[in-house]
């Protein structure tokens, strides 16, 4: 047996980690989507219709993923969800989190943009004062849609703009780039969001989409990003930029049918800013230790290995210096304990 496989099985549960690429709408699991549409009197989605054990690419994902949300209406929905998600991170071994969440497909159901963040916002300070995790808000635009609805969507969030971090792009990236979007990114920036945008693997145009992040958005973080590896020049600048990199591994297999571990290795000798993350957990087949286990038993990653995707994942988050000076010492503390 090789020391890889037998690192013992808590050990990536109780690494201390931050999660960056979480939909929190991804957390939401069959029996609270069933709870919820009895709740709200409508008819509940069959598991086979919503979670197939695999997905045709990420159109497929979206459209599933969009019509098993219909349930979450209430202030207390959000709620639910957002505890549910951060008990479970919880146990995962999770300290930090930045979350986040799509108020499009919410306001566009007739669910007001108040409701929706109350909601998680509560669940939120709620989780910190009984033991944590500690979280941080991520609003994404819906890049299918008219960058109008986004320009709104931002107006909207002016009122509750201390409780949201930064923003992000998400849905579906086909015909979708940055460009499309520049503007809202500028005035975003200019209202101190800090600002990050979805790059999927497997998509048309991924390394044109990458350079629009890097020289048109100038994003901070990037989240998925495995197709730079195809651009040398790209890596070189995002490894010179530090732009952290939010892989998801297990994503990457249900929708894809690969993993991608190997690149995952390939971007950590590469010297990129390389973390580790969820996505989806409720139609993924798993949560971030989960994720982290896939591609440390894929790619035979040691010890060393895991602990620098863990310290990728704090370096990569947007936290104030001491918090995270904080969370680094506390997994320099786990992996070589005094
Ligand atoms: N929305 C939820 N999950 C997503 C993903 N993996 N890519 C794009 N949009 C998403
Ligand atoms: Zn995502």
């Amino acid at each position: 047996m090789s020391m890889v496989s037998r690192l013992p099985s808590d050990f990536l549960t109780g690494l201390p980690k931050c999660e960056l690429h979480v939909h929190l709408e991804g957390t939401l699991e069959e029996p609270m989507a069933q709870l919820l549409a009895e709740r709200h009197g409508l008819a509940s989605a069959t598991s086979e219709a919503t979670r197939p054990a695999a997905f045709d690419g990420l159109g497929d994902f979206l459209a599933r993923y969009y019509s098993a949300m219909a349930g979450l209406r209430s202030e207390a929905d959000f709620y639910a969800l957002t505890s549910a998600y951060l008990e479970r991170a919880r146990l995962e071994g999770v300290v930090y989190a930045e979350m986040f969440f799509d108020p499009q497909a919410h306001t566009g159901r007739g669910v007001d943009f108040e409701t929706v963040v109350t909601g998680i916002h509560r669940a939120q300070k709620d989780a910190r004062s009984a033991g944590g995790p500690d979280s941080r808000l991520i609003m994404c635009f819906l890049r299918d849609e008219p960058v109008e609805s986004a320009e709104a969507t931002l107006e909207q969030s002016l009122a509750f703009r201390q409780w949201i971090l930064g923003v992000g792009l998400d849905s579906d990236e086909r015909g979708n780039p940055p460009a499309k979007f520049s503007g809202v990114f500028e005035r975003a920036k200019a209202m101190g969001y800090r600002v990050t945008m979805h790059c999927d693997p497997r998509q048309e145009d991924s390394i044109a989409h990458l350079w629009q992040c890097l020289e048109l958005i100038e994003v901070e973080r990037i989240d998925h990003g495995v197709e730079c590896l195809a651009d040398e020049r790209l890596v070189d600048e995002l490894a010179r930029r530090r732009i952290g990199l939010t892989v998801c591994p297990l994503s990457n297999l249900r929708l894809y049918g690969e993993l991608m571990g190997g690149a995952v290795h390939e971007m950590l000798e590469r010297q990129l800013l390389v973390t580790i993350n969820s996505d989806d957990p409720a139609y993924f087949g798993g949560y971030i230790a989960d994720n982290y286990r896939a591609v440390q038993e894929e790619a035979a990653l040691h010890r060393k290995e895991l602990a620098d995707l863990a310290r990728n994942s704090f370096e990569a988050a947007w936290l104030p210096a001491e918090q995270r000076s904080r969370y680094l010492e506390a997994v320099e503390e786990f992996v070589n304990p005094r």
